[in-house]
């Protein structure tokens, strides 16, 4: 190995340092060291200037190779990409009514759609899906504006009320604000939603208001919910008959929804924010989740 071995430790000068008798020898690096440690240098200067090193005021230097870690991730999401183009695209022209049995793209649409749903629908419809005060639940079979892959198609792009668009989308109408706008005086709301909680079978709170509710619910609400109160999908009008409340079936909810109205809205998710393909995986995930028609 190294002349260390080779002589003495009496063979080497010292320091000339003497603490008490004891003293320093003066010994060189072992040469295999010191080729390391002279290489580092080398190589640390050669890889400040190939590499993004020396910090700037607002970034770093970037390097003669103009590589970056943000470069990798857009590189790798491009090839991943590129990789799932031709199934996107046949996802994006299919019919939809055929994406279901087309077990290939069916697979894909749920795997894809459970991912954009993550992404872009949990924070209104939870996690799994079942909802909130306002946002339907999505895994019955109760549907405001419809559960067809079709529909579910629709909604995701149009929206609901949403107003930051210029084109005549369904998917618009709302509730008038019955109190608010004075279209009802407080005694017929009082009634009316007297009727409204027998429509579903639940006891009103007067018994008594149920009869003239029914006449002020005939002339202000048939039209949107329909005589017997099954709804119309058509409007987005709930089923007010089958116990299953957007925002609640006791009475002092559904005398805010009289008097207020709710005007629930949900973006528009067509354009700039999904791809036809994204949107038809969400479409299908959701219609796949067990109440889709
Ligand atoms: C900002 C909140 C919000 C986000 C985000 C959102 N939604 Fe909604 N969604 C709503 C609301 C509110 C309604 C009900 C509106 C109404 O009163 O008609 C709704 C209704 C729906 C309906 C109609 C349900 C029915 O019964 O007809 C579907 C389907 C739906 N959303 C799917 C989705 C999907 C899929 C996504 C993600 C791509 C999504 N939503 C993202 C708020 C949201
Ligand atoms: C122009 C159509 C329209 C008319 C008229 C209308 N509604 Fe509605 N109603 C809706 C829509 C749309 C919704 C969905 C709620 C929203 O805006 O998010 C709704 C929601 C409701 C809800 C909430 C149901 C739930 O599941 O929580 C109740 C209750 C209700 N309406 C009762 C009435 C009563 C009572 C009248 C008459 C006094 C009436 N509506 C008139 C369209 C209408």
């Amino acid at each position: 190995m190294s002349d260390n071995n080779k002589k003495d430790d009496q063979d080497y000068e010292t320091t000339g340092h003497s603490w008490d008798g004891i003293e320093e020898y003066n010994k060189p690096l072992p040469k295999w060291w010191l080729m390391i440690f002279y290489a580092c240098i080398v190589w640390g200067v050669g890889y400040t200037i190939a590499y993004p090193a020396w910090p700037g005021v607002r970034t770093a230097t970037a390097g003669l190779l103009g590589w970056s870690t943000r470069g990798n991730v857009e590189q790798a999401i491009q090839d991943h990409e590129a990789e799932l183009a031709p199934i996107n695209e046949r996802l994006a022209s299919a019919e939809l009514t055929e994406i279901a049995g087309d077990p290939e793209l069916n697979t894909y649409a749920q795997n894809a759609g459970a991912a954009v749903f993550r992404t872009w629908c949990a924070q209104c419809h939870g996690s799994g899906a079942a909802g909130a005060k306002g946002y339907p639940n999505l895994l019955d079979d109760d549907w405001l504006w419809g559960g067809t892959i079709e529909d579910i198609h629709y909604t995701v792009t149009a929206g609901i009320r949403n107003e930051d668009t210029d084109e005549e989308w369904l998917r618009q109408s709302a509730m008038p604000a019955f109190g608010r706008d004075d279209l009802l005086s407080g005694e017929e709301i009082d009634q009316v939603v007297n009727f409204v909680m027998t429509l579903s079978g639940e006891e009103p709170r007067d018994a008594s208001l149920v009869e003239a509710g029914a006449e002020v619910y005939d002339i202000n609400c048939a039209s949107c919910h329909a005589e017997d109160g099954t709804g119309d999908r058509m409007q987005g009008a709930p089923n007010l008959t089958d116990a299953i409340w957007l925002y609640g079936g006791d009475y002092e909810t559904l005398h805010e929804t009289v008097y207020n109205a709710r005007y629930g809205v949900m973006p528009a998710m067509g354009g700039a924010d999904l791809s036809e393909a994204e949107i038809r995986a969400v479409a299908t995930y959701v219609h796949g989740l067990g109440g889709g028609e």
